[in-house]
């Protein structure tokens, strides 16, 4: 079995989780042959090389998306401009792509997507939406043949951290804030998380999976938790409710309604209880009813774990000249911009 190369595009809280879990493998990941070769960095020196033996570090990007010994490359450098053109240059020279980055997938997915397939190659991304929870794999194959109605999640760690904080512990908000950035939660612009559009992009995601259909952020009621005052929790818990950032999509009468905002969610609902920088999701559906699941939303080695999974799907297709479900959207209807409200 040939050894698959992977040539890392950033170091930062997944990108290191990557390399720390493929350092030492599980003998299941052992057997796959993978192995990270190259890493871009924003700055090489001695010291920082010699923390990755047999791994060349590079502070040039565009070398190792064109590496002809490269076979994966798995991007987490984040933002979209410069990992939008490094993912098109990789899967143009025949690469597979892993990524974590929502924004770019939620905005460009398609696009790449339909470059990854006129190339033969996939693009991978479970681990953009909800760290941990295989929720996107979950999508595409539990419920092919099962009417999706509602997906119902709680997609922002860092908002539920906060808010848990606020609750739990009485915290303030710029603390509560200030230690999910120390704990690496947040976004490097933590008002995408707190003002609703990091939900947005995951939910965006989980509609073309869950519905077949390709809203866009317009299509979106998006109101984040920064108007939330102390007393709304103290009316809350007195009226018997939570308040939970939950993001919403679900098919009415009326067509596709999508909204990412706190809500009022009862205490014992299954959602009140999912705290600190949790996620979870509900799927609603004709044939299973209900099925919820509740994990790490962020964090280096969560995180890391769902690149992981994808990185052993493409490593089967590789290996076995397997075709297991891409993550690839060519065949999502362009439907919606009408039909979502
Ligand atoms: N900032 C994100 C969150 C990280 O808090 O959920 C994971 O996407």
């Amino acid at each position: 079995m040939n050894t698959i190369n992977i040539g890392l595009l950033g170091l930062g809280t997944v990108g290191s989780g990557l390399v720390n879990i493929l350092q030492d493998p599980q003998p299941r990941l052992a057997a796959r042959q993978l192995r990270i070769t190259r890493i871009a960095v924003r700055t090489v020196t001695p010291e920082r090389q010699a923390q990755y033996p047999g791994i060349a570090l590079t502070t040039d990007s565009q070398s190792i998306v064109t590496d002809p010994k490269i076979n994966v490359v798995v991007e987490a450098i984040g933002g979209t401009t410069k990992a939008k053109e490094l993912i098109k240059t990789a899967l143009t020279f025949g690469k597979h792509v892993v990524t974590a980055n929502k924004d770019l997938i939620a905005t460009d997915g398609i696009e790449l997507s339909q470059i990854a397939a006129t190339h033969h190659v996939g693009l991978y991304y479970e681990a953009a939406v909800m760290g941990a929870i295989p929720v996107l794999r979950t999508l595409r194959n539990a419920y092919a043949g099962d009417p999706i109605s509602r997906i119902t999640g709680i997609a922002n760690g860092t908002s539920n951290f906060i808010l848990t904080q606020m609750i739990a512990h009485g915290s303030s908000y710029d603390d509560a804030l200030a230690l999910a950035q120390r704990k690496g939660f947040a976004e490097a612009n933590p008002a995408n998380d707190v003002e609703g559009l990091d939900a947005t992009y995951k939910l965006l995601i989980l509609t073309r999976f869950a519905f077949g259909m390709n809203p866009s952020m317009d299509d979106v009621d998006i109101q984040g938790i920064t108007t939330l005052q102390p007393q709304d929790f103290v009316t809350a818990s007195i009226w018997g409710y939570a308040i939970k950032p939950l993001a919403v999509s679900e098919l009415t009468p009326d067509g596709l309604c999508l909204r990412v905002a706190p809500h009022l969610v009862p205490l014992g609902h299954p959602l009140a209880a999912v705290r600190d920088e949790n996620n979870a999701v509900l799927i609603d559906s004709q044939n299973v009813k209900r099925l919820s699941m509740v994990g790490p939303g962020a964090g280096s080695l969560p995180t890391a774990n769902s690149i992981v999974a994808d990185l052993l799907d493409l490593a089967d297709d590789i290996h076995y000249g397997n075709t297991p479900e891409r993550f690839v959207d060519t065949d999502t209807p362009a439907i919606v911009a009408d039909s979502a409200h």
